[in-house]
């Protein structure tokens, strides 16, 4: 282990998880926000390898690791995150009202396993804020995602309107849209998945979309559960195939405990989503599933447990387009994905099967 990895696992374990994860992009922000800060930040960890480069829901990624949902859910920090060297970033969930989400603590380190408990519950300050933070970023923009789910204080037969209103919020100035129907942390969200349900939810946010962006059609994408049984995870594989959905990402947090040692530490942390190492199995497992019945059809962005430059690399040949991390980033640190993205470049030219893999990627 470096002094930095040594430095950054000492300052984080003498924090709670929520104020480590506040303090640390406290200061990616502030590293990105002094003059030619980000421009120092970019110019050294940002992924310029061309091997990295991925061409997808007609957008230019940099590279193909981009920061999960759930870690910028205000877009407070794209370009520091960026600069650091995620491809993309995605943010959100944001909600159509603005919520405080679940009493704290709602996060729960298991650093034994690489792992991360939460029930974060949506806390967010709207859509609307979100929106107008994003068209305020001034200089070069990263690829953002928004990632839109359900108000919480909103019943489930006023679902389909919270999710239309949140899509109409930011349709202009999101680079692609994920509908999230996968935290377990929102009552009754995951029902949801069910293609039933889900059907007039994606066509609803579609026309939405198309609506409020006639210029521009915005990418949609869905995000599913590893917890779907293999017929459901067919089943959205079919519909998203059936509404001409750009693209799945596979995979949100667990309710599973499985690979969690400490039943004491799982009993006081309660409920929520498990994430990071012991969700990488399952993970592949779905996004597996996902390639072999939508071929080339969908963009997959695989989630969950990535950890590596070799998880990455097993991803992309899994049949994903781009990945996406967020548990590794807090256990590892601000240069991670640096780390990551060089590695995966040197493997990428290594390995020709990965390489065509990697290349194969979805609608342009
Ligand atoms: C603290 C925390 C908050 C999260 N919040 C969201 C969220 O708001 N929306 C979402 O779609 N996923 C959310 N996620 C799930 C991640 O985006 C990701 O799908 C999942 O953690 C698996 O990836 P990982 O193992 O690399 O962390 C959250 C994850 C964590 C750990």
């Amino acid at each position: 282990m470096g002094v930095y990895q040594a430095v950054y696992r000492l300052a984080l374990r003498r924090l709670p998880p929520e104020a480590a994860h506040a303090a640390g992009f406290w200061l990616i922000r502030f590293a990105a926000a002094v003059p030619f800060g980000a421009w120092v930040l970019r110019r050294f960890l940002a992924p310029r390898d061309p091997a990295l480069r991925v061409r997808a829901l007609g957008l230019d990624f940099p590279g193909p690791l981009g920061l999960a949902a759930g870690f910028d859910k205000d877009g407070h920090g794209v370009a520091g995150l960026a600069a650091l060297g995620f491809g993309f970033v995605e943010v959100g969930t944001v909600t159509a009202r603005p919520q405080p989400g679940n009493a704290k603590p709602r996060m729960f380190r298991f650093a034994a396993e690489r792992a991360l408990v939460n029930r974060m519950g949506f806390n967010n300050a709207g859509a609307a804020a979100l929106a107008a933070r994003l068209r305020a970023v001034r200089g070069p923009r990263p690829v953002v995602g928004v990632n839109i789910g359900k108000t919480k204080v909103v019943p489930g037969d006023g679902a389909v309107a919270d999710y239309v209103t949140s899509a109409r919020l930011v349709a202009d100035v999101a680079d692609y849209v994920v509908v999230n129907v996968s935290s377990p942390n929102t009552p009754g969200l995951r029902d949801l998945q069910a293609a039933d349900k889900l059907r007039p939810l994606l066509l609803a946010v579609r026309a939405a979309l198309d609506e409020a962006s006639p210029r521009r059609r915005v990418p949609l994408l869905v995000k599913i559960a590893p917890d779907l049984a293999d017929a459901d995870i067919d089943a959205v594989a079919d519909l998203a195939l059936d509404l001409g959905l750009d693209g799945i990402i596979a995979t949100n947090t667990t309710i599973s405990r499985d690979g969690l040692r400490d039943s004491a530490a799982v009993a006081d942390a309660g409920p929520g989503g498990m994430s990071g190492a012991p969700l990488r199995g399952r993970a592949l497992e779905v996004l597996r599933r996902l390639h072999a019945r939508t071929g080339d059809r969908l963009v997959l962005i695989a989630a969950g447990g990535i950890s590596s430059a070799d998880d990455a690399r097993e991803r992309l040949a899994a049949g994903a387009t781009l990945l996406q991390a967020y548990t590794a980033f807090i256990y590892e640190g601000p240069l991670w994905p640096h780390r990551v993205q060089t590695e995966l470049a040197g493997r990428l030219r290594d390995d020709p099967d990965a390489a065509t893999a990697h290349s194969g990627c979805g609608p342009g």
